[in-house]
Parts: C-alpha cells; sequence; structure tokens
C-alpha cells in the first residue's frame, strides 16, 4: 500500500517524524513535502497529495499543518477525496469505516507525536465497513457532480 504524506512548516516535524514510523511498519511512504523547514502555504500541499490520489499514484493521503482543518478543506475540494480531520484514533475508525475517507488530516500544534502515529496506524489499517455506508459514501460521489457547482 503506498501512502501519500506532505505537510506544511507547522506540520514538517510530525511529517518527518510520521513519515519514518509509518515506514517501518512496512508501508511505502511517498513524501510530497516539505523537504526542508520553510514558511509555505497549506493549499499547495494539499493539492499534491489531493492529485496524488486522484493520479493513482498513492492510496491514500497524510497531510499536516498546524489544526489539520486548512489541509482538511483543500484536499475535500478535489474530486474523488474524502479528508477527515482526525484527533482521536476513534475518529480515525470511524473515518475509514463509515465514510471511507483516503486522507488523514492531522494538527502538529494539537497532537503529540505518538497519539499522530496511533491515529494514523489505525486510519491506514481500517477498512470500509460497506452495507449502509455504502449508500452514503455513493451519496457523497453524486455531489461532486458538475449540476451541484453554482
Ligand atoms: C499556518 O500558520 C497555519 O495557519 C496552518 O498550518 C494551518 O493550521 C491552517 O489550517
Amino acid at each position: 500500500m503506498k501512502i501519500g504524506i506532505a505537510s506544511d512548516h507547522a506540520g514538517f516535524e510530525l511529517k518527518e517524524y510520521l513519515k519514518e514510523q509509518i515506514k517501518k511498519q512496512g508501508y511505502e511512504v511517498i513524501d510530497y513535502g516539505i523537504s526542508v523547514k520553510k514558511v509555505v502555504d497549506y493549499p499547495d500541499y494539499a493539492e499534491k497529495v489531493a492529485k496524488g490520489i486522484q493520479k493513482k499514484e498513492i492510496d491514500f493521503g497524510i497531510l499536516i499543518c498546524g489544526t489539520g482543518i486548512g489541509m482538511s478543506i483543500c484536499a475535500n475540494k478535489f474530486k474523488g477525496i474524502r479528508a477527515a480531520r482526525c484527533c482521536s484514533t476513534y475518529d480515525a475508525l470511524l473515518a475509514r469505516e463509515h465514510n471511507d475517507a483516503n486522507v488523514l488530516t492531522l494538527g502538529g500544534r494539537l497532537i503529540g507525536k505518538e497519539l499522530a502515529f496511533e491515529i494514523s496506524l489505525t486510519f491506514l489499517s481500517t477498512h470500509f465497513t460497506k452495507g449502509r455506508h455504502l449508500r452514503r459514501v455513493n451519496k457523497i460521489k453524486k455531489l461532486e457532480n458538475v449540476e451541484n457547482q453554482y
């Protein structure tokens, strides 16, 4: 399974930590930046990971900014992306089981690195339940259609 990861400056240290920990678990990780700590704009990095999923370069994305909120707002603008900002392992479990989320967003200024790792592992190892949730995710996909845009 291929994981794309990216952050802005506020998530850089957590990204570097998670990248190595997730690799140790046997996942292939593609780092979409930033590669050195510098002030950047989080939408640019959300876009890289979202497009990575759209192009099937990666199966899942992890995006880290200060709160995880900006990354989540941006990633969810892209067709086919269901980004969930998770602050607990239970968030991550349900984001996968019920919402079939394909991008996890984390707040580098909000949570510790061990919790962020546990959240990431939960997200990556949990399967979509389907059943009644598939009907709802299909309705999310219908909302992406152009006729719903103003
Ligand atoms: C950057 O200062 C900060 O605004 C950003 O990392 C993020 O938290 C936005 O949602």
